[in-house]
């Protein structure tokens, strides 16, 4: 694989393709800099090679133009202090203050360019703006893991520019590395932990898993879409009304494949969206009228850490249920114990997916399981077997 280590970036300026898309609150404060942290090894090589870096990043997804909540200046704090220097910034990513930027970097300096989506030509992956941007630098890298399965200007489009420059960081490397962990020769049992909100994003990479694992659990909102394929009783829980013959065909597709599609047998119900609502537990089939369910409940958190307990491979995306309301998130923090156990116990485990990483940070265990993954989308397409155009743009030669 082409990777910084292969490339020496003594007196080049080099184009840092990076995710920032980051969680910010409403005082621009970033409250998961998991993705920032992810950065810094590839940024300090580029560094201490004697290389200036010239980073670009997308952040949200603004609608037309520049919006400051998406402002990429909310960051320069926080790289200023993590690189010990003054980070500089680009209030437009390409024109002219963009070029004398860049022109008057030197090495050792690094330059924060303005959100790349401020201008609608990244998402279309217009080659004009692309060349403008390939302008700034010497060499391309791209260590955006979480948006290499976009095919945009900055991500792919770019790169051929760079014929003979471009490599990719080490998160990139490295999520690659994880990913093919649970692709190929696992150790088994393999166990995939399946949550979030919907079925509808997910169904090709449980269609895919279907045929590589051993247990399949479901947890969060969408567990409501199989219990009602299933003939139970959901109150007024979340559902995919046009996704409940899908279910029904995975519930049966698992049965014919030998898999253990698991559903959680009780739930934690509550009679409003709120963490101040009334709560109380159901089984899943039985659930009332009016009231949904929130979270995995007692029995089902039992049975799913027991199956992760005996698990050698586990992959998790999703969170089981709405973790970042204190009563419903018993169930996501009792099966990240049953990894962290898992893990320790020598099972290889990789979390992937925005909100059970944050799950996962939120409950300080991230440096006990294996692999935390900085994407979300971009891990599930790689899964799924698709081409990651990030990836494709500097592994190819023709790209
Ligand atoms: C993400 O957070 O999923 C990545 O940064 C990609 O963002 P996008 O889904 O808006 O393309
Ligand atoms: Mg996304």
């Amino acid at each position: 694989m082409r990777t910084v280590d292969t490339y020496n970036f003594a007196g080049k300026k080099a184009l840092v393709r990076v995710d920032f898309n980051v969680p910010l609150d409403a005082d621009y404060r970033i409250t998961d800099d998991t993705r920032i942290r992810a950065a810094v090894p590839t940024i300090q090589k580029i560094l201490s090679d004697g290389g200036a870096v010239i980073l670009m990043s997308h952040l949200g997804r603004p609608k037309s133009g520049p919006e400051e909540k998406y402002s990429l200046r909310h960051l320069v704090d926080r790289l200023s202090s993590e690189f010990n220097t003054n980070v500089k910034f680009a209030a437009d990513c390409i024109g002219p203050e963009a070029a004398q930027l860049a022109q008057e970097l030197q090495p050792g300096e690094i330059l924060l360019l303005e959100n790349l989506r401020f201008h609608k030509e990244e998402e279309k992956g217009d080659p004009d703006f692309a060349r403008e941007l390939a302008q700034l630098g010497d060499v391309y890298v791209n260590d955006a893991f979480g948006t290499a399965h976009r095919e945009h200007a900055s991500t792919a489009v770019i790169a051929r520019y760079f014929p003979n420059d471009k490599v990719m960081g080490y998160v990139m490397h490295a999520e690659l590395d994880n990913a093919r962990r649970v692709l190929d020769n696992v150790e088994r049992p393999y166990t995939a932990i399946m949550g979030g909100a919907k079925i509808s994003d997910k169904i090709q990479i449980i269609e895919k898993l279907m045929d590589r694992v051993d247990n399949l659990l479901i947890g969060g909102g969408m567990s409501y879409t199989f219990v009602k394929a299933d003939g139970g009783q959901i109150g007024s829980s979340l559902v995919e009304a046009d996704k409940v013959d899908l279910a029904a065909r995975l519930i049966a597709m698992a049965k014919e494949k030998g898999v253990n599609l698991m559903i959680p047998v009780d739930s934690i119900i509550a009679d409003e969206f709120s963490n101040d609502a009334n709560v109380d537990t159901s089984l899943s089939h039985h659930i009332k009228p009016m009231w949904m369910g929130l979270d995995i409940g007692p029995n089902a958190r039992e049975m799913y850490a027991d199956v992760i307990r005996d698990s050698k491979t586990i992959l998790w995306n999703g969170p089981m249920g709405v973790f970042e309301m204190s009563n419903f998130s018993v169930g996501t923090e009792a099966i990240a114990d049953a990894v962290v156990d898992a893990t320790r116990r020598g099972a290889y485990s990789l979390i992937g997916g925005g909100d059970s990483a944050a799950a996962v940070n939120k409950f300080g265990y991230a440096d006990r399981v294996s692999y935390v993954s900085t994407g979300g989308g971009a891990l599930l397409e790689y899964m799924e077997g698709k081409t990651l155009p990030g990836v494709a743009a500097i592994e190819r030669d023709d790209y």
